[in-house]
């Protein structure tokens, strides 16, 4: 029998959704968070566990090499693939927020330079509050932009707010919450449906321990 491929992105959501696995009873006894291997065999060789960068994920899902993923909704929200997002993990959760130095005011007469990882989003977010925008695509350390002056505010991720407090920024405001959720890739669900749907339930169950 084939085994199920599930891609995940290396980092701090591997990491939880490895131990949510484990309290499902899917257990990958050579994983260690140092280890630099991507591949892992799941204990009863019946789940090949994949590591690629966190953007990458949907594609590996939505191409076919993954049946499932794990990935954060930031990155669904960026660019949405053509894959089903079937359960919310409720691990890797933060926002994505709209940030600044305090005094940076919003409205609809602001011409405003955003730097941001995710470029589709913050121009989404502003296009709707009716503020007209220049778009900067960052790649990592967005907080640097306004401390240089690169940009007046920044969209990214806030988990604990430790890099904003540290370089003096504020959240501005709230864009969208954000959790790891697995997807699927649409023609595994057709041929795979009940294996697929029993790593849900087992990872369900998981989730009832693990929160
Ligand atoms: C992320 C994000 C923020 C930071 C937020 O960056 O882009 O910079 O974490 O976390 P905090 O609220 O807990 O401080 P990441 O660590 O992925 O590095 P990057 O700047 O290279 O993208």
């Amino acid at each position: 029998m084939d085994c199920l491929t599930v891609a995940m992105a290396k980092g701090r959501i591997a990491n939880q959704a490895i131990a949510l696995l484990e309290e499902a009873g899917i257990l990958f006894s050579d994983f260690t968070v140092k280890s630099r291997k991507l591949i892992f065999m799941e204990d009863s060789n019946s789940i090949k566990l994949i590591f690629v960068k966190a953007v990458d994920v949907p594609t590996y899902v939505e191409q076919g090499p993954a049946d499932i993923g794990v990935i954060g909704k930031d990155v669904l929200l960026e660019d949405p693939k053509d894959v089903y997002e079937l359960l919310d993990l409720v691990i890797g959760k933060c926002k994505l927020s709209v940030a600044g130095y305090p005094e940076l005011e919003l409205n609809e007469l602001t011409q405003l330079t955003v730097a941001s990882k995710y470029p589709k989003i913050a121009k989404l977010h502003f296009e709707q509050r009716g503020i007209r925008t220049n778009i900067i695509e960052l790649n990592g350390s967005v907080e640097l932009a306004p401390l240089i002056g690169l940009a007046d505010c920044i969209v990214d991720i806030v988990e604990t707010g430790t890099t904003l407090k540290e370089n003096g920024l504020v959240v501005i405001e709230d864009v969208a919450e954000v959790s790891a959720r697995l997807i699927v890739n649409k023609a595994s669900y057709a041929m795979k449906t009940e294996r697929i749907q029993k790593f849900i339930a087992d990872v369900k169950s998981g989730l009832e321990v693990y929160s």
